[in-house]
């Protein structure tokens, strides 16, 4: 890993089927972040288990997401690309975060409230303090930049919050640098085939409703010949689709995979029926997503490839993770024997 770039960490969680959304929304950027910046990308196994995973599915989601990345083109080679449990400083760090964050800080997480739902008393531990584990993830390396969903930037505050109440109590002013979100722009949020209101989601109970990494053409094509639609031919410009959020999608769904604005998709489709424009919208769904589709079914009947991979992003990410630890330990005054 070069040094002279600044540093990127992002993870994403193995819990279940990746699909158009987790690749336009993150690991799409994760691939062109690989020419600017130095990047970690971490399967953050850790964070899965903070609700209940099987440990076959969890291993098995955790190469799926592994192989992804590569899949996708980042380079391991380069880049880091590890999962969480294989580098303990993420626990380390995290413990001492446990001292520094306020339980009022996390009372105010939304995230926390909307997965643990109307039962706090059932939720885990881990799921309340999730959040220090993210803000361990990032500083455990002083990442500065972090690629993150709207739906992460409290939890990037609450990150930037540690890094600042750390500095300050313990009397190091830069000790922990703070951390900035490198958000998506607004078109990369992919909704829900069967719902343009709501996000594309692996938890949605009808597989219909997103278009999944591993989907074959066939798979695509049908979702895609499915997707909710409105009885309106196409406007010319994004205006004309202010109410019409179904539309909105596809249309913002082949603008991201085009790599052009959505206006100038609709320049191209306007007063098209949806029948045209959804077998387009299909030909390059399939033309971007099967290589990508292909490569991960390759790499998922290699699972040693994988796990090698994970386990030399480890040992690379404990090499720049562990002489940051030592200065924290010494910083909070822990004994440690030096070697
Ligand atoms: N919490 C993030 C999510 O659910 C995943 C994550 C864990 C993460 N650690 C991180 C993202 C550090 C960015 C940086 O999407």
């Amino acid at each position: 890993m070069s040094t002279h770039k600044p540093l990127v960490f992002s993870g994403v969680q193995p819990t279940g089927n990746l699909h158009l959304g987790n690749y336009l929304g993150a690991i799409r950027n994760f691939v062109k972040l690989q020419k600017s910046y130095s990047c970690l990308y971490c399967v953050v196994d850790m964070h899965a288990i903070t609700v209940w995973q099987e440990p076959g599915e969890l291993r098995n989601a955790t190469r799926e997401v592994a192989s992804a990345f590569i899949a996708a083109g980042v380079d391991p080679e380069t880049h880091i690309i590890f999962n969480q449990s294989q580098v303990p400083e993420h626990a380390e760090l995290a413990w001492i975060f446990n001292c520094v964050a306020r339980i009022g800080w996390l009372n105010r997480m939304t995230q926390f409230k909307d997965k643990a739902g109307s039962n706090r008393e059932k939720a885990s531990v881990g799921l309340y303090a999730y959040p220090n584990l993210m803000a361990a993830d990032i500083l455990a390396y002083r990442a500065t930049h972090v690629p993150i969903g709207e739906d992460q930037t409290q939890h990037l505050e609450l990150a930037r919050d540690i890094a600042q109440k750390f500095n300050t109590d313990f009397g190091v002013p830069d000790f922990f640098p703070q951390p900035e979100a490198l958000l998506q722009p607004e078109g990369a949020r992919i909704m829900s085939l069967k719902d343009g209101t709501k996000k594309m989601s692996k938890s949605d109970p009808s597989d219909q409703s997103r278009i999944n990494l591993n989907d074959d053409a066939d798979a695509i094509a049908k979702k895609i010949r499915r997707a909710r639609t409105d009885p309106e031919p196409l406007p010319d410009t994004m205006a004309g689709l202010a109410s019409r959020p179904e539309a909105r999608n596809l249309i913002g769904i082949f603008a991201a995979l085009d790599d052009k604005t959505a206006d100038e998709v609709l320049r191209e489709f306007a007063g098209a029926e949806f029948s045209r424009f959804k077998a387009q919208l299909t030909d390059l769904c399939v033309d971007r997503l099967g290589p990508i589709g292909a490569e991960m079914k390759r790499l998922t009947a290699d699972p040693a490839y994988v796990e090698g991979v994970l386990a030399r992003g480890a040992a690379r990410a404990r090499a720049i993770a562990t002489p940051i630890l030592a200065e924290v330990f010494d910083v909070v005054g822990f004994i440690r024997a030096k070697n």
